[in-house]
Order: C-alpha cells, then sequence, then structure tokens
C-alpha cells in the first residue's frame, strides 16, 4: 500500500480538527454561519460567503476547479521587508515557519508564523449576525521592532453567482463602490432593483485602500503576487465597473512581544425601499454603521465568539454517548452533528463539489436531511417541513427542488420524481416523535406556493401516500417515473443526445412499464409509520385504508420484487427485470435490498436474512458497499444516466455511502449487530481517517457522499464531501438503531443493535422537556432487551414512558 503521509488530526477537547500541512491532498473546508449568513472557507482560508441563498445573493466571487486548486478568498497578505507571507500559506505559499488550521464547530482559526511574527485569524459569523468576522491577531515573537505591511483582500461578486461568471458584457460596466474610512462599500446594481449592498470593514484607521482588482493585482500578475502588495504601496484606487475588490492598507510597527488585534468585519445590508439612498446615488449606510458598531472591538467579538460556543456546547449537549471508544464518540458526539446541521442548512448547494448555481433545496434531500437535525433545533426543523410542502401539488407530486431565497419550486427542474412524497412523512414523522408536537399536523400548507390553496399538513401526508397508490404500474409496484432515490436510474428517459438532462428528460414516459422496488420498501416504511399516525390520531379508518395498501404492496414485492438470493431493482420501460441474476451486468443493486430489508419483507420467509448475505456477498468490499455489481461496463439507453459513469464511480457501483445505513439499519432490524457494526465502522470517518488519509483525499471529519468503489481505478478514494444524506443516515443509524435510542410518540424505545463486543455505555439525552441518563449492558449480546429500569423501578416493554425532568435508566440485554 502506498505510504500514508498525515495532514492532520482530531483534537477532542475543543471539537476541533488540526491540520498542521496546508498542503493537503484536496481544499479541506469548513463552514461558517447557522441561519443567514454563511461562508465556505479552507484549510488555507480560500472559499467565498453568501446569504441565504449561494446563487442569489452571492457575496464573493470564488474560481471553482481553477489552476492552482482553491482560488480566491479572504487573504491577508503581510509585507516584512522583502517577504511577503500569508498566515494560510495560500496564496503567496511562502513557505511558513509553522502553519496550523484549526476547524471548529462553525469557526477556522488559522495560524502561520514568519521570521518571528504569528498571526492568527479566527474566522466565523456570530449568532443572528449578517458578517463574518475576521480577527487577526499580529504577534511580534523576535527580540526586533518590526514595521509591518498588512494588505487586506477580499473579491466582490456582482451578486448573481451565474451571471456573475456568464455576462461580462454588463458585468464590466456595473461595478461600483464606496469609501468611508476604514469601509468599502460593495453597491453593484443598487442604483436599480436591490435593496441590498455589502461591506468590508476594520477597526482601525487605515493608511491606504483598494477597490480596482487590475489595480490591486495588476492585470497580469496573480494572487500570489499582486503589484500593490510587492510595491508595497496602495493606490487608493476605486472601482468604475471591471471588477470591484476590498483591500485595506495598514502599517503596524509591534515592538518585539507586542501583539495586536484587528477586527475586520464583512457584512450584507438590506434597506427598505424608501430608505435606499441618504442622497443621491450614495447609499443609506445606517443599518451597516450599528452593525460595525455591535463588533468592533476585540472585546465584543471575543464576546460573540463565546456565545457562538455555547450554542454549540448547548447543541451537542442534546445526545452525547461515552462508549470509551474516541473513535466512535468524536463521531456521534461531535463530527456528524456538526455535519447534519450543515446539510440542514445548504442541502446539495454550496461545497467544494456542488457550485451553489446549480441546485437550491432539494425535496427529499431535505426530509432526509432534517431527521440529522430535528433533535438539535426542533423548531427550524418544522419551519422546513412547511417550506418543503408549501411545493407539493394537489396530486401528492411534488417540485424536486426548490430556491432558498425564494421557497419556490424551480421550475428547470420540474417534478416527476415519484420517491419525493413518501419523503414528507419520513421527515414529519420524526418531527413528531421529537417533539411530541402534533399541531403541525393541523398547520395550513398550500400547493405550489399558491395562497388560498391551503390545506392541513395531515393532508399533505395523505396525498404523498396516494401518489404512490395511484401511480402503480403492471406488477402493482410504484412507477418510478423520472427517477428514484437513484437520480440516474433514467428508466424514461432514452437518451442519444449528449444536450439533453437525464434528470428532465422523459422522453417516453407514455406508456411505461418502469417500476420502483426501492420506492415500494420507502412505501412500506414510511406507510406504517403513517398508519401508526393515524392511530395515534384516532384516524382508523384511514389507517386500514392505508394498511391495506401497504399489505398489497408487500404481496407484490414478494410475488414480482424478489429474484431468489434479493430483491430485483426495478422493471423497465419494457418490463425487464434490473437487478436480476438474469441481467449481464448490474445484477444486484443496494437501494432495494436496503429498503425491502428495512421494511422487512418476507422476514418470515428468510428473504431479508438472504438480501442481507448477498450484500456482504456481492457489494461489500474494502471501503463500504457499493452501489451495484458488477458495474456497468456501457452505456445501456434504456436505464440512462447510471450507465453513463466509469466503472466504480458515483451510480455505478460507486460506494454511495447515502445508502450504505440503509442496509446497515436492515442488519439492526434482523439483529445481526456484528455484520451491522462492520459495515457502519468502513464508513465511519474516524476509522477511514486512520487508515487513509492521502488514498480518501476528502476532509477525514466529515462523510463524503462517494468512495471509489472495488471496480474505480482507485478505489477507496472520496469524492464530493459534506453535502450528503450520508450525515443524517449516519446519525439516524448510530443515534436510534446502533446505539438505540429511539425518540417516539410518548417515550423513547430502547432498542440497540451491537457488535458482541461492545462494552457498557451511557447516552445523556434531552428529550422535550426530559434528561435522561441511560445505561446500556450488553453483556455480549447483540439485540434484545431484556429488563429496563427508569429511576430504579421496572419498565414494562421497551418505551421509557416521556416524562419532564432527570432520569435514569439502566438497561440489560
Ligand atoms: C445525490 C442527490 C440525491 C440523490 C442521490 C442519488 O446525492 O442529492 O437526491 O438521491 O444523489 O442519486
Ligand atoms: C447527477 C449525480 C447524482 C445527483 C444528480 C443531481 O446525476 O450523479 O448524484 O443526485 O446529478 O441532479
Amino acid at each position: 500500500m502506498e505510504q500514508q503521509k498525515r495532514y492532520g488530526h482530531f483534537d477532542d477537547q475543543h471539537r476541533e480538527y488540526v491540520i498542521t500541512d496546508p498542503q493537503t491532498p484536496w481544499p479541506w473546508i469548513n463552514y461558517l454561519g447557522n441561519e443567514d449568513f454563511f461562508s465556505l472557507i479552507s484549510n488555507t482560508a480560500g472559499g467565498y460567503s453568501f446569504y441565504k441563498d449561494a446563487k442569489f445573493r452571492r457575496i464573493t466571487r470564488y474560481r471553482y476547479n481553477n489552476v492552482p486548486m482553491d482560488n480566491g478568498g479572504r487573504y491577508f497578505y503581510i509585507k516584512d521587508g522583502d517577504t511577503v507571507w500569508n498566515p494560510g500559506w495560500k496564496p503567496c505559499k511562502t513557505p511558513l515557519d509553522f502553519y496550523e488550521c484549526r476547524h471548529g464547530m462553525s469557526y477556522t482559526r488559522v495560524t502561520g508564523r514568519k521570521n518571528g511574527v504569528e498571526a492568527s485569524v479566527l474566522f466565523f459569523v456570530p449568532l443572528k449576525k449578517w458578517a463574518e468576522v475576521q480577527k487577526l491577531t499580529l504577534t511580534n515573537q523576535s527580540n526586533e521592532v518590526k514595521n509591518l505591511k498588512l494588505f487586506s483582500f477580499e473579491e466582490w461578486c456582482l451578486w448573481n453567482a451565474a451571471t456573475d461568471m456568464e455576462n461580462f458584457q454588463r458585468n464590466f460596466s456595473t461595478g461600483e463602490v464606496e469609501i468611508e474610512g476604514s469601509t468599502i462599500y460593495h453597491k453593484t446594481e443598487y442604483r436599480e432593483r436591490r435593496n441590498h449592498y455589502a461591506f468590508y470593514h476594520v477597526n482601525t484607521p487605515i493608511q491606504g485602500f483598494d477597490t480596482d482588482r487590475e489595480t490591486f493585482v495588476g492585470l497580469y500578475n496573480e494572487f500570489a503576487d499582486p503589484q500593490v502588495v510587492i510595491e508595497g504601496k496602495p493606490r487608493n484606487s476605486h472601482a468604475h465597473g471591471w471588477s470591484p475588490i476590498a483591500s485595506h492598507y495598514i502599517e503596524v510597527t509591534l515592538q518585539p512581544g507586542e501583539s495586536k488585534d484587528f477586527v475586520f468585519l464583512l457584512g450584507y445590508i438590506e434597506n427598505e425601499q424608501d430608505k435606499k439612498f441618504s442622497a443621491p446615488q450614495v447609499i443609506n449606510k445606517d443599518k451597516a454603521h450599528a452593525l460595525i458598531a455591535e463588533l468592533d472591538t476585540t472585546q465584543k467579538v471575543d464576546q460573540a465568539f463565546a456565545e457562538l460556543c455555547q450554542y454549540w456546547d448547548a447543541l451537542l449537549n442534546i445526545y452525547n454517548v461515552r462508549t470509551g471508544n474516541d473513535k466512535l464518540d468524536r463521531m456521534v458526539n461531535i463530527w456528524n452533528q456538526y455535519q447534519c446541521m450543515v446539510t440542514f442548512n445548504f442541502s446539495r448547494s454550496a461545497s467544494f463539489f456542488e457550485s451553489g448555481i446549480g441546485r437550491g433545496m432539494g425535496f427529499r434531500d431535505s426530509n432526509q436531511d432534517l431527521v440529522g437535525f430535528v433533535h438539535q433545533i426542533p423548531s427550524r426543523a418544522r419551519q422546513r417541513i412547511i417550506d418543503i410542502a408549501s411545493t407539493q401539488f394537489p396530486d401528492g407530486g411534488c417540485y424536486h427542488q426548490y430556491q432558498p431565497l425564494t421557497k419556490r419550486g424551480n421550475n428547470d427542474i420540474g417534478g416527476g420524481f415519484n420517491d419525493d412524497p413518501c419523503w414528507l412523512i419520513f421527515g414529519t414523522v420524526a418531527y413528531i416523535k421529537e417533539t411530541g408536537d402534533f399541531s403541525i399536523l393541523d398547520e395550513m400548507v398550500p400547493f405550489d406556493n399558491q395562497p388560498g390553496s391551503e390545506v392541513t399538513l395531515f393532508e399533505h401526508l395523505k396525498i404523498s401516500m396516494d401518489h404512490v397508490i395511484n401511480n402503480l404500474g403492471p406488477h402493482m409496484l410504484p412507477l418510478i417515473g423520472r427517477a428514484d432515490w437513484n437520480d440516474c436510474l433514467n428508466l424514461n428517459c432514452f437518451s442519444w443526445d449528449p444536450n439533453e438532462s437525464f434528470q428532465t428528460t422523459e422522453n417516453v414516459s407514455e406508456g411505461t412499464k418502469a417500476e420502483s422496488l426501492m420506492i415500494a420498501g420507502l412505501f412500506v416504511v414510511t406507510g406504517k409509520d403513517y398508519v401508526a399516525l393515524c392511530q395515534k390520531l384516532g384516524k382508523t379508518q384511514e389507517a386500514e385504508r392505508m394498511q391495506k395498501a401497504i399489505d398489497a404492496m408487500i404481496e407484490a414485492v414478494k410475488k414480482h420484487g424478489w429474484d431468489g438470493e434479493w430483491y430485483l431493482r426495478a422493471y423497465d420501460f419494457y418490463g425487464n427485470k434490473i437487478g436480476s441474476n438474469e441481467c449481464e451486468e448490474a445484477k444486484i443493486f443496494i437501494e432495494s435490498q436496503g429498503w425491502c430489508t428495512m421494511a422487512e419483507i418476507g422476514a418470515q420467509e428468510g428473504m431479508v436474512a438472504k438480501s442481507l448475505d448477498s450484500c456482504k456477498k456481492y457489494l461489500e468490499c474494502e471501503h463500504g458497499m457499493v452501489l451495484n455489481n458488477p458495474a456497468f461496463t456501457k452505456y445501456i439507453y434504456e436505464y440512462g444516466e447510471i450507465s453513463s459513469y466509469p466503472e466504480g464511480y458515483k451510480e455505478n457501483a460507486g460506494i454511495f455511502c447515502h445508502n450504505n445505513p440503509w442496509v446497515i439499519i436492515g442488519e439492526c432490524l434482523a439483529g445481526r449487530g456484528n455484520d451491522a457494526w462492520s459495515h457502519y465502522a468502513k464508513i465511519l470517518p474516524s476509522y477511514v481517517e486512520e487508515k487513509y488519509q492521502t488514498l480518501h483525499k476528502v476532509e477525514p471529519y466529515v462523510n463524503c457522499q462517494m468512495v471509489a468503489g472495488k471496480d474505480a481505478f482507485k478505489p477507496g478514494e472520496g469524492k464530493n464531501s459534506w453535502l450528503t444524506g450520508t450525515a443524517a443516515w449516519m446519525w439516524y443509524t448510530v443515534s436510534e438503531f446502533i446505539l438505540g435510542i429511539k425518540p417516539d410518540y410518548d417515550g423513547i424505545r430502547i432498542d440497540p443493535c451491537l457488535p458482541q463486543t461492545a462494552t457498557d455505555y451511557t447516552v445523556q439525552r434531552k428529550f422535550r422537556d426530559a434528561e435522561y441518563e441511560i445505561t446500556i449492558h450488553p453483556n455480549g449480546a447483540q439485540k434484545g432487551v431484556k429488563a429496563i429500569t427508569l429511576d430504579g423501578q421496572p419498565v414494562d416493554g421497551t418505551v421509557i414512558p416521556y416524562s419532564a425532568g432527570k432520569h435514569v435508566v439502566e438497561v440489560t440485554m
């Protein structure tokens, strides 16, 4: 095996990942901001910021997939004599005497040292503020006086991140800025329809500035050698069109041992229509002044940072486990939950693999994400459910995506992904079980955001179920539509035109026989939840009606969905089997194994056990379970995008981490704790971190969407990190099915499924107004709770009844 170099390590005490070499195998990033103002930041301080929507409100510019990699960000140039360097190494790449990047919970601290000077920058977005703080601390660690020249740098984006990269004939003439004291304002398009602007401020008098990129950088220079920095002299340029930037120039004298703080602030402001201007062409800066005043001293900023840390302390105290296995504990207690917040916030929009331009919030994605997040801030999950449901159509179908800024369904993509409706039940049930708040079901929610079309959320759930029932195919299995969870299994697309999108082209849906076993399983799982909910609400008839539909679906799967050793994946347009031993390639797929085992379809008949065994036999490899096996080696017109990928990548036999937990949950329900654990540990970042830092390539502290599968050129190489449903599914799996602490309507259900080697562990769980300290004694069992005591009293069954206050629970297996 290739020699594995290390680039960093976990610091659990501070909940940080510490990067010690700036030349990571790929930029290792973090996210700042939790609600409205967001930033992406790499380990060299690259990245960008936006307000709510990475497409429509991009604040700073970023160049994707560039040479060199990770080009553009918030850069501080320190000129010390003839040496120019940056605390994060890039862009100058001057070798540093010391480098460290600490990615923490919604903050990043980058520290560099060169020739006796230390520069440490703390980046974070204060709670409820529309601004990124950059607190730079310069320290003279040498014995001589240091006269430093400091240049800051941010490049403005002209708001719409798509047209910013395209429409240069316009863009080069629209850029506008204003400069006032130590603040540079970006106001492109403010004169017309925009009511918002951005600013970049520093809390000290400046000795100069630049706002025109060509002047600052030099037309043929690079970020690594900006003309103005080389000359050591700002030009006080005022941008008119072209590319506006913001750069402050500050002269800093430091005595030996002396340290100085500078608070830089990148802010975003919206003004009311009638208060846009303070004089003709002059933007009204009142709100900017107010925001600056809140964050203009080290003390205020430190206070805001302490509040952010307390916020995360509280969030991460809701579910906390002590197993004695650091690698498990740090993922459960810190990084998995953190990634769940990030995916909840961004869905699949903005990462170093998603441009922030293409996709907004996904209907299915966001419902799944909130299952990883609902215990953290239930009120936000509640709002999200309403927003999502508001993009549904009266027949139960729904927009596949919506824009976070407008919350409107995205017409470019449309609907027709037939798994989408079921996920609304999945998300809503998780919310109610966590909170006990049934009132959400009475919320009046529109269709397609049309005022006047409102029905209750419960009605939305009902039509979601009905959408499946009303769209069954010849085997009484669900019609797949454009695709089910697997966006790339496009059975009604039939495209030979490379300019057609596989997702939005449906050339042949008329008369289709294409059916999905994945949706069948999903329907049974979410259907059971729906039935239980109806019973809880006293809607007996509706419960019975749906139970019949579920029973029929189970029969259809047993009859038409079983291949002998595993569940089929689908039927194609013509009614031919997909994912069958009869197929030439891709004989078995993971999605239907996951969902049909989670649905426990045919458990009595041995189908579940056989399916799980087949996953081990045909799908499992060193790095996890691949999506299908064998991989497709050629494009199949009838199947669509799935067969467009080279072997071992993405939906063609990649390890699509998102769906591994489905099988793991299947294993847990079947009581096979050893198998569940071994699948889980294979894709658990902390285990991967230990073994494969170079090979894995992407951030070792979070899951990525895909790890190259066994048929790939480089098995084990990760791609598409951060924004993946894997986060929520890993969380759901470990918290509820492995460790076995499962919120339910009337309390917490305890049902762990563990490897035989598991030892006693304790989970601290805040639940509504209660706090439980639950200690599990596995006694070598993989599954099966023998006895539970609540505050010393025996409990019947496996649900600890909910009651407010602090409780101690002992569980014997
Ligand atoms: C991506 C999409 C998700 C889809 C999955 C499988 O992760 O965001 O919606 O289910 O790919 O195709
Ligand atoms: C591509 C990707 C898939 C993703 C989809 C989103 O098909 O392979 O993962 O879900 O694009 O539109």
